[in-house]
């Protein structure tokens, strides 16, 4: 198996590093701009294979996409972070140019590969991989509700004061401030949510779920890593091994939830070949309605792509 990671920065580097580590592949290539920034970090995560014990094996590339030939996944996380006051759609229009020139290449050279994005804005840079790839949607769809979903338990963990291991949810919509997390479909060893904490806290961890992405922005001066990088790796994992895992992913929707043509989070079965199942919950009218709410954010920006690309 042969995983590629576009973008040696600091969530590109640290899924690579996740990757290598649980041995998810034999062959691992991390790809960036800037020279031998990519050869560097490669060499610097290969020489932890002795410590951690490990076979991958991990190359760089500066820009040289022949090295990522007949990839089985490609992770995209190429392109500018969040920096405070920055919102994730100030990004789209440089980020939309790296990831399209990103994805011809990677396509040129891996027709089969299946592509998660993880540049922001998620949703439209995964509608930008799509279109630019001209691959079924099963094949390209983006990471932000494994990551989302990951912050919310953290916080229920903490509150709880119970194993994140046991806390198990589900999140939907964009990744944004309208994201939907939904208590409802929330779960600590398979007790509701609701029985275990008032409704005041977790509405507040619901909100601080909502922001997660800027709280870290705002601590950190960039945007986070190391749960992003670890997220994107648990999906690659899930599509090497076919171990049909649920996740909320950012998903291509022809239809499901009564939406049609638009990218976001909703609960997918992944495996083998990429999106294998849309999962549809019976939402009830309030929550579709704040998923519908998202949905039209998503749209929004994702027209400002439309608009781009018509001019361009
Ligand atoms: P970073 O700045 O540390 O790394 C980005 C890397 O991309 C840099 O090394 C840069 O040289 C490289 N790059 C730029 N243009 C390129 C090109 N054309 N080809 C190859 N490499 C290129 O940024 P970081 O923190 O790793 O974030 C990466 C992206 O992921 C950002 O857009 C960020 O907003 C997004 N992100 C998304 C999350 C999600 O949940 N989906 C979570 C965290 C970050
Ligand atoms: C995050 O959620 C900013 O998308 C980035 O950490």
């Amino acid at each position: 198996m042969k995983v590629t990671v576009v973008g040696a920065g600091n969530v590109g580097a640290t899924c690579a590093d996740v990757i290598a580590h649980k041995e998810l592949c034999n062959e691992l290539v991390l790809v960036d701009i800037k020279p031998n920034f990519a050869e560097g970090k490669a060499l610097d995560i290969w020489q932890t294979a002795p410590i951690n014990l490990y076979d991958t094996r991990i190359k760089g590339s500066t820009d040289d996409y022949t090295k990522t030939a007949n990839s089985d996944v490609v992770v995209i996380t190429s392109g500018l972070p969040r920096k405070p006051g920055m919102s994730r759609d100030d990004l789209i229009s440089t980020n939309a140019a790296i990831v399209k020139s990103v994805t011809e290449n990677i396509i040129a050279h891996s027709p089969n590969a299946i592509i998660i994005i993880v540049s922001n804005p998620l949703d439209v840079m995964t509608y930008c991989a799509y279109l630019t790839a001209k691959i079924d949607p099963s094949r390209v769809f983006g990471m932000a509700g494994i990551l989302d979903t990951a912050r919310y338990r953290a916080f229920l963990a903490e509150a709880l004061n119970v194993s994140p291991k046991d806390i198990q949810a589900v999140l939907m919509g964009g990744h944004g401030d309208t994201m939907v997390p939904l208590p409802r479909y929330t779960t600590v060893g398979g007790i509701p949510v609701t029985e275990l904490i008032g409704k005041e806290e977790l509405d507040a961890i619901v909100e601080r779920t909502k922001k997660g992405g800027g709280e870290l922005v705002n601590l950190l001066g960039t945007s986070a890593w190391y749960a992003p990088g670890a997220a994107a790796a648990q999906m690659v994992e899930a599509i090497l091994r076919d171990q049909k895992r649920i996740f909320p992913v950012c998903a291509w929707l022809q239809g499901e939830y009564g939406l049609n043509g638009v990218y976001m989070g909703v609960p997918v079965k992944l495996g083998r070949k990429g999106i294998e199942q849309i999962i549809e919950l019976k939402l009830n009218d309030d929550e579709m309605k704040l998923v519908n709410e998202s949905a039209a954010a998503v749209r929004e920006v994702m027209a400002v792509l439309d608009n781009m690309n018509a001019t361009a």
